[in-house]
């Protein structure tokens, strides 16, 4: 494989390849696949038979106002791919509507932990009126159906029944992370020209305000295309309002003609859900799509089965809503299932490193959702906190967003989960919808730092640089070989598919590329390797390495810079930028900090490199290409170049122990 970095991770992986964990008996009997024979027989289905089994899934898991007519057209040659086409539905009526005849209508659908420890609790009525109010407020300011809405706006109740209030009337929202910059936003809102802008005065993380306000008002400057903004008040409101476009959110919603019920936009199977943004190996971020039924379909089925959803569970993930784990994880898959989804502003250590299990015993959380960050971060400050509350409501354990290794899925089985609760290790992506390859808990023998099966109708294969089939053990390149309901249509301004078969089809032909790399054990588990592309993966968050690039490049100071991963203890992944300087300029502490400053002005504080390394000369091939595996090798501490493979191609030689002697002095 392409890039040796992940040995290490390999070794680990092979030690722990042996230990398996069977399902506990007690959960197996009452889970929804409860056997290693019914997953099998179920994929087997699933595979053989694709029409009858995502026929039977969509009229069983969905509201129809009008049936579908064929379950599955098109396919990968012409990337035109379609599900359940002639089919009629909304995905908020199946997230809200369709449980308000049922006992579910007083059942909590929303809680809502703040970040000071406040609460506030929408029954799936409640839910409805407020998402109806909004649609309301929506339509009075000219939204229509296919017209996109972009939401900036912290982890605030307002920020689920904003998109379900969007889908309610068939908007496009493009939810933008809370913890982008202005230029970022801006960007985002200029590729998709949304019509309107919903945002906060201000957020609040970790005791910490954000102010969102001003970086959107910076953000609009440069964004004609947005009618009108409405701002949700969550600090004490003391922002400028540019007057004919920004408006008050609780105003808007007190107005009595609101207040009526709000009729759905009766969609198309395949008429936009969403745009969600995310970062690839070259250019800016894509605006990834995902339509109305094949993604709802597969957000609640994923949800039921692997998360085992039960009535009574309350299910906490701690992911944030701008990115895809809280649109398919907190909203779409669990409302449309009817289950009670906790959703939390805070963060893991504020007021301290307990907050929480302190939130898991004040709700009794039954299924807690996090990523390997989090548990790395948490297993620092040792098992003293999570000792301290009572975590017995505890039945099922998940992760999501990196590889974890071995070690710390340990942690989390014995610590969180008295050695004895599941661990589903989800492996999925923006573009995927939800999850690709996964444990089911009451089935699968978990080996720790595997994530185990593909779901159903999903059809893996790991291949070599030319397109073979790995062998069992033998790691390459993850690709699938067929559509399943939850997979990307498309990307924003991309009506051809061109950029879509760039990224993701041209270098296996006839197959999806995740850009993850993977190898299968001999029992058939799926091992994640990593990205095996330009991408790095920093506490869980996708960043390109070519976008922190250009953005050093900005700065006046800076002539070149190549920027890739290293591996952090807790971040999974830590941002490590070679800058070249131009003339004039002397690398300096200063110059390194206002350089790191520049980039979390630009990009957001997540792009923020961890380290910079002043470079006189990039290691380079004759042809001028950069070669990133020697930076990498750098990055990571290597010192001996026999470590680096073929130098053979280097135009410049020297440049390695250049680099070298310069990455000790840092
Ligand atoms: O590299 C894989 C990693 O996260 C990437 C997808 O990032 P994003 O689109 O932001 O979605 C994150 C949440 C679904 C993948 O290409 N990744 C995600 N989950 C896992 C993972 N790597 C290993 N194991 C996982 N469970």
């Amino acid at each position: 494989m392409a890039d040796e970095t992940r040995s290490d991770a390999t070794i680990e992986h092979l030690a722990a390849e042996g230990r398996t964990i069977e399902p506990p008996e007690e959960f197996a009997r009452r889970a929804t696949i409860g056997t290693e024979d019914t997953y099998r027989v179920m994929y087997r289905r699933s595979l053989e038979e694709p029409e009858r089994f995502w026929r039977e899934a969509a009229e069983q898991e969905l509201d129809w106002i009008e049936p579908f007519d064929t379950v599955m057209s098109g396919g990968f040659e012409d990337l035109d791919y379609r599900w359940f086409d002639g089919g009629v539905l909304n995905v908020a009526a199946n997230c809200l509507d369709r449980h308000l005849g049922t006992w579910r209508r007083n059942k909590a659908a929303l809680i809502w932990e703040s970040d000071d420890g406040h609460t506030k609790t929408y029954t799936y009525q409640q839910l409805h009126y407020e998402v109806s109010r909004f649609a309301n407020v929506l339509k009075k300011k000219g939204v229509e159906k296919g017209d996109r809405v972009a939401i900036y706006l912290p982890m605030i109740p307002e920020l689920p029944i904003a998109m379900l209030a969007c889908a309610r009337i068939g908007a496009i929202h493009s939810v933008v992370f809370g913890g982008f910059s202005s230029s970022a936003l801006r960007e985002r809102i200029q590729d998709c020209s949304a019509k309107m802008l919903i945002t906060a005065d201000e957020g609040i993380r970790g005791g910490r305000k954000v102010a969102l306000k001003v970086a959107a008002d910076e953000a609009l400057f440069e964004c004609p295309s947005v009618e009108s903004c409405v701002v949700v008040q969550r600090g004490a409101g003391d922002v400028d309002m540019e007057p004919g476009r920004d408006t008050w959110w609780h105003q808007e919603i007190s107005a009595p003609e609101v207040r009526k019920p709000c009729a759905l936009e009766p969609m198309a199977a395949e008429d936009p859900l969403f745009i969600l943004y995310t970062s690839g190996s070259t250019g800016k971020p894509k605006g990834v799509l995902h339509t109305t039924a094949g993604y709802l379909l597969y957000s609640a089925l994923t949800f039921k089965t692997v998360m085992d959803y039960r009535d009574e569970d309350v299910y906490w993930c701690t992911a944030d809503i701008g990115w895809v784990t809280g649109h398919s994880y907190i909203v779409y898959g669990p409302l449309a299932a009817g289950a009670t989804s906790l959703m939390f502003e805070g963060v893991p250590t504020y007021p301290d490193p307990g907050r929480f299990w302190a939130v898991v015993e004040k709700y009794r959380v039954n299924i807690f959702y996090t990523a390997p960050t989090a548990i790395r971060a948490l297993m620092r400050h040792g098992s003293g906190w999570p000792q301290r509350y009572d975590l017995s409501s505890i039945r099922l354990l998940g992760t999501v967003g990196e590889p974890i290794n071995p070690e710390v899925w340990t942690w989390y089985h014995e610590t969180i989960g008295r050695g004895e609760v599941p661990i589903v290790d989800t492996y999925w992506q923006t573009e995927t919808g939800g999850f690709l390859i996964t444990p089911f808990p009451g089935a699968t023998p978990l080996k720790p730092g595997s994530a185990s099966w593909p779901f159903f109708g999903v059809e893996p294969e790991v291949v070599r640089e030319d397109g073979s089939r790995a062998d069992p053990g033998e790691g390459g390149y993850l690709t699938v070989r067929r559509p399943w309901p939850g997979m990307l249509r498309g990307t924003w301004g991309d009506p051809h598919h061109k950029r879509m078969h760039e990224v993701y089809f041209e270098r296996f032909p006839g197959r999806y590329f995740t850009g993850d790399g993977a190898r299968v054990d001999a029992d058939g588990d799926y091992w994640l390797l990593g990205r095996v592309d330009d991408v790095i993966n920093v506490s869980g968050h996708r960043l390109g390495t070519a976008e922190i690039e250009s953005a050093l490049v900005s700065h006046e100071a800076v002539s070149e810079a190549a920027v890739v991963g290293f591996p952090h203890e807790v971040k999974g992944e830590g941002i490590h930028a070679y800058v070249i300087l131009r003339d004039g300029y002397h690398a300096s502490e200063d110059l390194a900090s206002i350089l790191s400053g520049h980039v979390r002005k630009v990009i957001g504080p997540i792009a923020k490199p961890d380290r910079i390394q002043f470079a006189q000369d990039l290691p380079k091939t004759r042809s001028g290409k950069i070669m990133r595996r020697i930076l990498r090798k750098i990055a990571a501490g290597e010192t001996e170049t026999d470590a680096f493979g073929d130098l053979s191609t280097l135009a410049e030689p020297k440049v390695v122990k250049d680099l070298i002697a310069g990455r000790a002095a840092l």
